[in-house]
């Protein structure tokens, strides 16, 4: 819990206007419980009144980034489906996902919980596992009548989803390691079940800037969606992945080196923009 250190206070009340949650009141020297920890009041605070300020890491660094340096790291940015062999060490990946605790979460909830998964014959059987779970969901869907199907997943979907489905089986059949592309390490971004707050969210955005930070290490990443969504439908994939009964699991990212090279930068489509001026 904050506390205000009056000796040390001005009164200038900048901690007040910038908490997100309005839990402080200077001048009753006043810090609510419903304070999210994001510390906002502690890094603006010149005097270093909010207590403990054990937790002030260092002076802000003005931005070391430029843009255009960000926006080579964008560009560059790829997904790798070709792994060497060469794995992260175990310090490297616990270092890459602790530094990363700073991205930011809904509330400052920081539900999410990581569990690494190096093992060869268990990345195997995830693989596998969910090559199969993912077969398994699409003929599910064979018995399912169109017009509950289209109320299901909407027309646009379900108009996709032969071709989807052809994809699947036809890369299945061709590669076999299509899920976890013989990558030396899978990092599963798991929390709590919750019925409120927004934890699939902050995986996401977690998950964007892992990418992006991985990018600057020369690490290799895959965002896989098929592993998340076989992992929501059985349970022993859950299981074999040691996940706990009550989390659930919100994205997933292979990481290692690449054995690609790619040389050339290439064009996105331009994404409608709106505004509203008047
Ligand atoms: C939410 C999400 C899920 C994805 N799931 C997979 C996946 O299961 N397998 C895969 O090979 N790539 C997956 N990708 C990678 C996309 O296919 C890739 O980002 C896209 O083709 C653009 O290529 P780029 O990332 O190299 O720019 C996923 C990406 C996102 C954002």
């Amino acid at each position: 819990m904050l506390t205000i250190n009056k000796q040390k206070c001005t009164q200038c009340k900048q901690c007040e206007s910038l908490c997100p949650t309005l839990s402080i009141d200077v001048q009753k020297n006043r810090i609510l419980e419903n304070c999210i920890n994001c510390f906002h009041c502690i890094s603006i605070c010149k005097e270093q009144a909010i207590e403990p300020n054990e937790l002030i890491l260092g002076k802000q660094a003005s931005s070391v980034i430029s843009p255009k340096e960000y926006k080579t790291l964008l560009l560059n940015r790829r997904t790798h489906r070709n792994f060497s062999d060469k794995a992260l060490s175990q310090e490297q990946i616990t270092a890459f996902i602790t530094d990363l605790r700073h991205s930011p979460t809904a509330s400052n909830s920081r539900s999410l919980e990581f569990t690494v998964i190096t093992n060869k014959e268990v990345i195997q059987h995830i693989n596998n596992l969910s090559i199969n779970t993912i077969k398994k969901a699409f003929k599910s869907i064979n018995g399912i009548s169109t017009p509950v199907l289209q109320l299901l997943i909407g027309k646009k979907a379900m108009h996709a989803l032969p071709n989807s489905k052809r994809n699947f089986l036809n890369k299945a059949e061709k590669k076999q390691q299509m899920i976890t592309y013989n990558a030396p390490a899978i990092i599963i971004v798991h929390a709590p079940k919750v019925k409120t707050g927004m934890p699939i969210h902050d995986a996401s955005i977690w998950t964007g800037m892992a990418c992006l930070y991985a990018e600057t290490l020369s690490y290799a990443t895959c965002i896989n969606g098929y592993l998340v969504n076989a992992a929501q439908r059985n349970k022993e994939l859950k299981q074999m992945m040691k996940i706990p009964v009550n989390n659930e699991v919100l994205s997933a990212l292979l990481i290692g080196y690449s054995n690609t090279n790619f040389i050339h930068n290439v064009n996105r489509s331009i994404p409608n923009i709106s505004y509203i001026n008047n």
